[in-house]
């Protein structure tokens, strides 16, 4: 890598201290991957976004995805810069997400996944 592209890459500041992909692909019921739509996303990310909005926290953000490659095990999240993968079922899993590790630094051990990879 040249000097010039090294400072170039050394110069993009780390806007956020959390930024969560959200998986919003949605496939038919029946379908043999299953999708995190099918397995009842939508309304867990639709929670996410609002509880993150009243946070006022600018340094957090949420960007919805496509397939994260982990569909049955889905609804699927990944926060970054960690690289913390979760799978949250309920409304009061997200709750937990946003106010113990979003807003709290402390992952939720218990809703963590680890892919196989
Ligand atoms: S459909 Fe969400 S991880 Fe594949």
């Amino acid at each position: 890598m040249s000097e010039a592209a090294e400072s170039e890459v050394l110069d993009i500041p780390q806007v956020y201290t959390h930024h969560v992909f959200c998986c919003f692909t949605q496939r038919p019921p029946q379908h043999p991957r299953g999708s995190c739509g099918a397995n009842g996303a939508a309304p867990l990310w639709d929670r996410l976004a609002k509880k993150l909005e009243a946070s006022g926290r600018r340094d957090i953000a949420m960007t919805s995805a496509g397939c994260l490659s982990f569909c049955q095990a889905g609804p699927i999240m990944v926060v970054y810069p960690q690289g913390i993968w979760y799978t949250p079922k309920s409304p009061e899993d997200i709750d937990e997400i946003v106010t113990s590790h979003l807003l709290g630094g402390k992952p939720v051990e218990r809703l963590i996944i680890v892919p196989r990879i």
